[in-house]
This record gives C-alpha cells, structure tokens and sequence, in this order.
C-alpha cells in the first residue's frame, strides 16, 4: 500500500459502473421537466443555436416542421410547451424525420412529447414534425436544450412562437424570455491541509490507510465530518489528479445513494452533490445544499470541504445525516469535468455509521475477500494442482507402476487427487465473483467467457475419467486417452490465459507488471520442465531400441537404464515442484497484499 499511485487505483469508483455519462444515448427522461442536463455545470448563457418553424399560425392536426439548427452539438431536447406556461407540461407530440439522430420521448405520460438525441456524434441540424393536439393551447413556444460538450450546454433555447389563428395576440409573461438560470453558491480556496489531529476526538474519521496523515502523507485517503449544532462540515482528501467522491448508503451495493463529489477541472475543483440511481453515472443535484465550499490543489493531492445541515426537510435525494450509513470512498479520473467510472470496488466501511452521532476514527476495506479468494483458489487450481497432477501421469507412471496404495497405483491415485482437487477448488472459487458482483460480471472482458469455458471442462473431465473404457477394450481406450489429453491440455492453456487475464482485472488490480512477468516465468518453468521430461523419456526409449537392434541381454539393461531414469525423473520433479510452489507463494502473496 505504500504505492501512491496504486492507492489510487483503489479508490477508483465502482459506483460509476456504467458509462452512460451524460447519457450519450439521448434517453434523457430524467430532464423532462426542467430540460437541464444532470451534469451538474451552470448552463451557459446567449444561446447560439436557433429553433425555427415552418409556419407561424397553426390549428389543431396541424403537422409543423420545427428545426433546431447551429453550431455542432452532440446531445439535445426539444420539447413545445403553453407559451404562456413554459414551465408545464410538454404538448403535443412530435413525429421524426431521421430517426438515426433523432428520437421520441415519453415525457409526463404523453408518447413523443419530447425529441432528443440518438448518439453523442456532432450534428448541426435536426428537423421533426410536431402535431398540434385537439386541445392545444392558443400560444406555442418550443423550447431546446443543446448539449456542446458535457459542460457546455444551452437550455431551453426558446423558439418564435405560434399562434392559433383566432387567439388573442401573445403578451410575453414576465419569466418567459430569459429562463432563469441557477446560480452557484460562491467557493473558497483552502490555505492549508485538513488536520487529522482531532480525529476520534472532534472529528468523525475515515482513513486509509488507517490512521494516515493528509498532512503529511500524501498517499492518504481521508474523509471527515465535524458536527457543529445543526450542521455538519465534510473534509474529504486525498491523492487525485481527477475526482475524490464519497456515497451513504442504506447498504453494502450501490444504488439510491447520497454522494458528493469533488471534481478537478484544470485548477479548479468542483464540489457536486449528487445521488446515484443503481450502478450507473450519478445524477448531480443543486449545490444549493452546501455552504462554506472550498477547495485546495497541492502536491498531487485534492482537498475539498463544505457544510451541509444535518437535516434538510423538503429536498430530494440528500440523507439526514442524524442516521447511520455505510460509507463508500471512491476515487477516478476526470476530464473536462466529466468523470469516468472505475469498476474497481471503493473503500467501504464495515458497518453502519452515525457520522453525527459521537467521533471515530476509522478505516474500511475494499471488501475484495471474494475475488481475493476466487483469484487465490484459481491460482492454487491452475498453477500447482494441475499441472504436478498431469507430470504424475504424463512421465510417473513407470516410476510407480508397481507401488500400490489403496488398491490402485500410486501415480493414478496421486493424479486422481490432484485432478479431483483441481475440479474442486475450480468449482468453489467459481462462484465468489458471482456472489461478488450479484451476477454476471460485465466489463471483465473476455475473463469471464474462457473462465467459464474452464470451468466446463474442469466438470466434464473428470465425468469422463469416470466412466472410461477399461484397459482391455484398447481401441476405445485409446479414443478415452486422446480425449482426455487434449481436453485437459486445452483447460490448462486456456486457463493459463484466463489467469492472465484475471490478474490484470482492475477488480483485483495486481501489481504491474511484476505480476506479468512472474506469470511468464512460471509458464517457462513449466513448459521448461515438461520438455526436459520429453527429451529424456525420448532418449530412453532410444536407447531401448540400440539394445534391442544389438540384442543384448535387454531386460537386465533395460531396467538398470530405467532405474536411472526414474532417479533422474524423481530430481527433475522435486525441483519442479519446488519452484511451482515458490511461484504460487509468489502470486499468493501478491494477492494478500492488495
Ligand atoms: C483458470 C482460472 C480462473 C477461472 C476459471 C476464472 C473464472 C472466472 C469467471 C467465470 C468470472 C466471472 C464471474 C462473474 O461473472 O461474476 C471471473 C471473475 C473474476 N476473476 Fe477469475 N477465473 C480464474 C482465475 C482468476 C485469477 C487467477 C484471477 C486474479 C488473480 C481472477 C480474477 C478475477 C476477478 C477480479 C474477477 C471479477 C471481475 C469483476 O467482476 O470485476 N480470476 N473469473
Ligand atoms: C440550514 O439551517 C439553517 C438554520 O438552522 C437555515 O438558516 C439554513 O437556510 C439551512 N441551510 C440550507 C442550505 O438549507
Ligand atoms: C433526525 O432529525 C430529524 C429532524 O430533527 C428527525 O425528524 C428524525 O427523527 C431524526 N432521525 C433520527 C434517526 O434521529
């Protein structure tokens, strides 16, 4: 842990799963009504985008053909609204003209009353139908919202508005021309670090490493509330060149959560509350919530603080911080504002706390025991069990032929354990991540696919095994050997990958590339082993045959021959074995680090 930057990585944030930010699909719902993007930015001001329309007078039926046209944009909301209500419900609905960049929204219950994007890519122009309904009002105003960049947007860029012939001209209400736009509490910046001297004492503290300075680590991952009355200041710090993010949590998993984020922007930090609707991209809210925001931005390390009352009766998604929570610290990179999710699980306290309530101090884990024990089991399986199981039949066999235990073979009954071991610990290790994560886990690449593919063959070969053709049925015996050589050679080259794979998995997040090349090694240790073994069993048999073609007495030689191989045989296994087991210690080790 003394790694900053591999500290990092561990806080990267598994509440951002999915990568739906800003929603680049257009299914923007959620805006319906105030048409602001969630992104959490003050919308800018003097719209250069324009809406116009194909006729000023319309009557109930008609179709009008609205065009949202300017700059390239990438994301938009068009909805027509009561000239004299801009801010009801959206009315009538609207029919597409190129449904690849376009596409229709329920919004309030009324099918296509709204048209948005389809795609994030660049467009200059759209153009729709809207169909006036029977019980249209006498004034129509549409209104866009257009979307630059994700923190560069317009909303409800007002078009000229329409009239049903006979109604009475249309008088401007007050609000109508210049929607007001919020405007953001004012922010301060820090002069110096957050104190973790009074942590436990004033301040509730959560650390990680526990009990770690800000001051004076810079690697330390810190978060504190110090209750005063009726409100409650947050420090959070930590080393970020992109955002720092902390969530409460009625549970352990993600989804309807209260979370704040302190987002870099060049030499700036913006601090969002936001709530987070499942695993997906959270949802900023008003800022209107905190007071007393300030930020600092030093040596690698982002600092940011506000105060937020306790209690905050009558506002959404903010929690009473007179409860008790998990707590999740989570961390990523940001560009241009934006964050991106991380799917590495955040520092998770391990049970229920009253940040309000009396002060701690103290720390979390990224509750990884299930991948770490999935990842060492595997390791265990796939680097030792199976393969001094496959040398024990693939070179022992004449070395132990005439040894008995329990009725069998030594080799076989030592293979058949290894084997049976192999299968096991694959079938229990199998499950956790699925524990872990609930289901299947997406974003784990191609892992998860050969991993299954493993597993499968992990259950059939030992099926197989069981019920093969005895020893005097040779053809079919022979059909038995093939295919249980090469589905067991394909189990263990695949899961050879999928280890690879699996190391690299940011869920886990192994050391790199140490681990890379400690995996190259113990393939070449292997594959070095299993040729030496090769070239010596070939040799021996060489030799048989020049006995043979010399007809010496071949029996006696024979097994004087052998009996050397066998010593030669017994060295190389013992050595093998010996750097397997260093190997495994390796990764194993690696694994109970994190
Ligand atoms: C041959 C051995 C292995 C097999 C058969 C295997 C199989 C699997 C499967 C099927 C999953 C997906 C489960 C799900 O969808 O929830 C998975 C997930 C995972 N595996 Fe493995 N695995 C193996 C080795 C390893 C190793 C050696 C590591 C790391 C040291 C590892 C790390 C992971 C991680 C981190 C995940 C979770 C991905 C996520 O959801 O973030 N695996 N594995
Ligand atoms: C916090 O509470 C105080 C009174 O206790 C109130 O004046 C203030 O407006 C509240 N702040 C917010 C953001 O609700
Ligand atoms: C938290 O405070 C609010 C307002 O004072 C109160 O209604 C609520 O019952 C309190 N919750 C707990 C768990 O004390």
């Amino acid at each position: 842990m003394a790694d900053p930057e591999f500290t990092l990585g561990a806080f990267t944030l598994l509440l951002l799963i999915s990568s739906v930010a800003n929603y680049p699909n257009g299914k923007v719902t959620e805006s319906c009504h105030g048409m602001m993007p969630l992104h959490g930015y003050d919308p800018q001001s003097g719209p250069v985008h324009s809406i116009s329309v194909s006729q000023m007078t319309f009557r109930p039926g008609d179709q009008i053909q609205v065009t949202l046209s300017g700059p390239p944009f990438k994301g938009f909301l068009l909805e027509a609204r009561n000239a004299e209500d801009l801010n009801g419900h959206p009315v009538g609905s609207f029919t597409l003209i190129d449904s690849q960049v376009s596409q229709l929204l329920t919004c309030e219950d009324i099918q296509g009353s709204a048209v948005s994007h389809t795609s994030p890519s660049k467009k200059t122009e759209i153009k729709v139908y809207w169909k006036a309904p029977s019980g249209a009002p006498n004034h129509i105003q549409f209104l866009a919202t257009v979307v630059e960049k994700y923190k560069i947007y317009w909303v409800k860029i007002p078009s000229p508005v329409i009239s049903q012939p006979n109604a009475l001209p249309f008088t401007t209400p007050p609000a109508t021309t210049a929607p007001s736009l919020p405007v953001s509490p004012p922010v301060s910046r820090l002069t110096k670090s957050f104190s973790a001297s009074d942590c436990g004492n004033k301040k509730f503290c959560i650390r990680s490493p526990l009990n770690c300075d800000p001051e004076k680590e810079a690697g330390c991952v810190f978060l504190s509330f110090t209750r005063d009355d009726q409100s409650v200041m947050v420090e959070m710090s930590g080393p970020s060149k992109g955002y720092l993010s902390f969530a409460l949590s009625h549970d352990r998993w993600m989804g309807d959560d209260d979370a704040y984020l302190c987002v870099r922007e060049d030499q700036t930090v913006n601090i969002q509350p936001s709530h987070l609707t499942g695993r997906s991209h959270p949802v900023m809210d008003s800022k209107d919530t905190l007071e007393d925001m300030a930020w600092r931005l030093a040596d690698g390390v982002m600092q940011c603080s506000f105060r937020r009352n306790i209690t905050l009766p009558g506002v959404e998604n903010r929690f009473d911080l007179n409860t008790s929570y998990y707590i999740f610290l989570a961390g990523g990179v940001a560009h241009g504002g934006r964050i991106y999710k991380h799917f590495e699980q955040p520092l998770i306290t391990y049970e229920k706390h009253d940040v309000t309530d009396h002060a701690q101090s103290i720390g979390g884990s990224h509750s990884l025991l299930l991948l770490k024990a999935h990842g060492a089991l595997m390791f265990v399986a796939w680097i030792t069990t199976v393969n001094v199981g496959v040398l024990l039949a693939r070179f022992f066999k004449p070395v132990w032929s005439k040894t008995f235990f329990l009725g069998e073979a030594v080799w076989f009954q030592v293979h058949r354990i290894l084997m049976l071991t192999t299968s096991a610990l694959t079938c229990v290790a199998f499950v956790l991540p699925f524990i872990y994560r609930g289901g299947w886990s997406r974003h784990a690449g191609f892992h998860p696919y050969l991993g299954c593919t493993v597993m499968t063959l992990a259950i059939l070969q030992p099926l197989l095994a069981a019920f093969r053709p005895p020893l005097h049925d040779p053809s079919r015996r022979q059909v038995f050997n093939w295919t249980h050589w090469s589905m067991g050679t394909a189990a263990r080259i695949i899961a050879v990958t999928v280890m690879f794979l699996g190391m690299d998995l940011p869920g886990l997040n192994l050391p790199h590339p140490r681990k890379t090349y400690a995996m190259i090694g113990f393939v070449a240790w292997h594959v070095g082993t299993e040729i030496i073994l090769e070239i010596h069993a070939y040799q021996l048999s060489r030799k048989v045959e020049v006995w043979d073609d010399v007809r010496i007495q071949i029996l006696q030689s024979c097994t004087v021959a052998e009996a050397e191989g066998h010593t030669f045989k017994k060295a190389v296994l013992t050595i093998y074995v010996c750097g397997n087991v260093t190997f495994l210690i390796i990764f194993l080790s690696a694994i109970n680090h994190l």
